[in-house]
């Protein structure tokens, strides 16, 4: 006898117009059972008709509950996406209320989050048999923690956008409004004032340009670039672009490029961007002057996803980044510290050199021991032969 039968939910199971419509009680003996036309009526000695195989056959996990909200039977979808959470989910207060609401009702639906072991989030289906006496619920569910995270995420981007704008925003209008009224007649605070105004203007402009960066690159982002990059004119090119910045910052750079290395396969702008972002970094952070160095090599076996490959790396003897800080580096607008480069910086640059490399089929490491400097290198393929 099957479970199901033995649990008097008679085939319950089986889809309404096989069903009398009538009241069905377990002591009631099951009725003559009719299949749809062109199918042969189901053989209930058949063991393929039992509730745990039938429940197991289904790819979305499902749980079944008789009388008493006792587990009947969880199918395999369940168990793996659940494991040994099933007790703890029916105890949420969430779906106990749900389920005390399902009398009368047959459908109801509930999200709720389970914080242990990981938190995930659930959104539980309750339908309940009508008939009196069955007392069966199934419990469908299907896991939400992702598209919950990105729900999340994408409020706490345009939350962080918005507040970044927001403060200079906010001091341009309250100067502009000072040299309205107070300091109209007065030429040295307008001279100072005008000049804390074009900071101000140009960090927006640099938020907005890297806001409209990353959204590119993540628009273009499965798509593998197809240009090939000699490693060596692009570090020069880059370097040279960065003379200016680093001798406002008493800072010396040395290039350091291997010889012979095979040209890249990356999108020469989107590379040179990376090198940017990072040269900034280390010039803007190691709040004095510093030592850089801009290297080019090739991949010791190993340090990349496939053989071969170019590993670019810039690395600097500044304060370095606290340990704790180096998992959430490339979390958009994400700052480590707030001394004065960081109130500068938007938090953008290395979740734009993530992106890049991810579309790159790269690899990013930040090395970095505090007081004595920090190393970012970035693993890329290289062009094969004849393409
Ligand atoms: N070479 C470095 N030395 C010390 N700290 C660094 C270095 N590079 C990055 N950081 C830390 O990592 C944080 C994130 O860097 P990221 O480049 O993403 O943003 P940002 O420099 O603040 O702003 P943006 O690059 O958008 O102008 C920085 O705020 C800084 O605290
Ligand atoms: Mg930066």
């Amino acid at each position: 006898m099957s479970l199901w039968r033995r649990h008097g939910f008679g085939n319950a199971l089986l889809p309404d117009r096989r069903r009398p419509a009538r009241d069905w009680s377990p002591p009631d003996p099951p009725p003559p059972a009719s299949s749809p036309p062109g199918l042969p009526p189901p053989d209930p000695s058949l063991p393929g008709w039992s509730l745990p195989l039938l429940l197991d056959l289904l790819p979305h996990p499902v749980v079944a509950l008789a009388p008493g909200r006792l587990v009947r039977h969880a199918n395999g979808a369940a168990q793996a996406l659940l494991g040994d959470a099933l007790p703890a989910l029916l105890r949420h207060p969430i779906l106990v209320q749900a389920l005390d609401r399902l009398d009368g009702a047959s459908v109801e639906s509930v999200d709720l989050a389970m914080d242990v072991p990981v938190r995930r989030v659930l959104r539980v289906a309750l339908r309940a048999d009508r008939r009196a006496g069955s007392g069966l619920v199934l419990l469908s569910l299907s896991d939400r923690t992702e598209q919950d995270a990105v729900e999340r995420m994408r409020a706490d981007f345009v939350a962080n956008a918005s507040h970044e704008l927001r403060t200079p925003l906010a001091s341009l209008i309250g100067f502009i409004e000072t040299l309205q009224g107070p300091a109209a007649d007065d030429a040295p605070a307008r001279v100072r004032f005008l000049a804390i105004m074009e900071a101000q203007a140009a960090r927006m402009a640099r938020l907005i340009d890297n806001l409209l960066s990353l959204s590119r690159i993540q628009m273009h982002e499965h798509r593998r670039p197809d240009g090939s990059v000699p490693p060596a004119p692009l570090l020069r090119r880059v370097a040279d672009a960065h003379e200016p910045q680093l001798r406002a910052a008493g800072s010396t750079l040395a290039v350091d490029i291997a010889d012979g290395l095979p040209p890249m396969a990356a999108d020469p702008d989107q590379l040179a961007q990376v090198l940017h972002n990072l040269l900034d970094n280390a010039i803007k952070y190691a709040r004095g002057p510093a030592r850089i160095v801009l290297r080019a090599e090739a991949a010791q076996a190993g340090s990349g996803p496939s053989q071969g490959g170019v590993v670019l790396s810039v690395s600097d003897d500044g304060p370095g980044i606290a340990p704790q800080h180096l998992p959430r580096l490339t979390e958009r607008f994400y700052r480590a510290d707030d001394g004065p480069g960081a109130r500068t910086g938007s938090g953008l640059g290395l979740a734009i050199v993530k992106h890049i490399v991810g579309r790159h089929g790269g690899r990013l490491s930040i090395e970095s021991t505090p007081g004595q400097g920090t190393c970012v290198s970035v693993w890329l393929p290289v062009r094969p032969h004849g393409t």
